[in-house]
């Protein structure tokens, strides 16, 4: 049984502060800082890219888990990679060849992931799972923070982590949207490892960071 992280979002960080926001996480023990990268045409939202991602690298250690929301994402993956992210991941429908895109990230020694939105079906990455480090479940559409999960994806969070004890696989599963204390526990029983939270990290407990991801890890 992996141990289970958490990956805080910076999307619900104080944008005026988020070198400062990223200390705080990594203080509250955070095990890697969830970067959402919008760019107002795969979804209807826009944050930021790879200059301020560059900048935000001195400010910890922690490995940037660097979630493209982008398209097309293929002719962007080598700036993210320069700027320091981590690990990349990837929508498949923002990709004109997702093996390719796939290759191109793994040649740059970053860790790839692929992300499934909430209505996309476990089938069309099964080919390919044995390619990638970590599947994102999306448990909401992306696009914004403090949305409510969808419990419809823990079906596939189960049928995923069947697959992959079945094939023998190691790849992590992470699940991204609307966690919070109640569902944390169902989605970690359902198969998932690497827990993405913004808003209740940074807004449940009075903004406190250590005891809000230690409440998410069931510690
Ligand atoms: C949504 C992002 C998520 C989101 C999670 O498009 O991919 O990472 O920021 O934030 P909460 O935990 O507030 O749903
Ligand atoms: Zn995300």
């Amino acid at each position: 049984m992996k141990k289970i992280q958490i990956s805080p979002s910076i999307l619900s960080a104080d944008f005026s502060q988020l070198g400062n926001e990223i200390k705080r996480l990594e203080k509250g023990g955070a095990d890697m800082i969830h970067v959402d990268v919008m760019d107002g045409h795969f979804v209807p939202n826009l944050t930021i890219g790879p200059p301020v991602i560059k900048r935000l690298r001195n400010c910890t250690k922690l490995p940037f888990d660097v979630h493209l929301m982008i398209s097309p994402v293929h002719k962007y993956i080598e700036d993210y990679s320069k700027a320091g992210a981590d690990i990349i991941t990837i929508h498949p429908e923002a990709t004109d060849n997702l093996i390719d895109s796939i290759d191109h990230i793994r040649k740059l020694n970053k860790k790839v992931g692929v992300s499934l939105n909430p209505d996309t079906k476990l089938n069309i990455i099964e080919n390919i799972l044995d390619k990638i480090d970590l599947v994102l479940i999306m448990s909401v559409f992306p696009g914004f923070g403090g949305q409510k999960f969808m419990h419809e994806v823990v079906e596939k969070i189960k049928n995923l982590k069947k697959i992959k004890d079945e094939k023998k696989l190691n790849f992590d599963i992470e699940v991204d949207g609307g966690i919070n204390f109640e569902n944390s526990k169902i989605v970690i029983e359902a198969g998932a490892n690497i827990l993405v939270s913004g808003t209740t990290i940074f807004k449940e407990n009075n903004g406190n960071i250590k005891k809000n991801i230690d409440s998410l890890k069931l510690e």
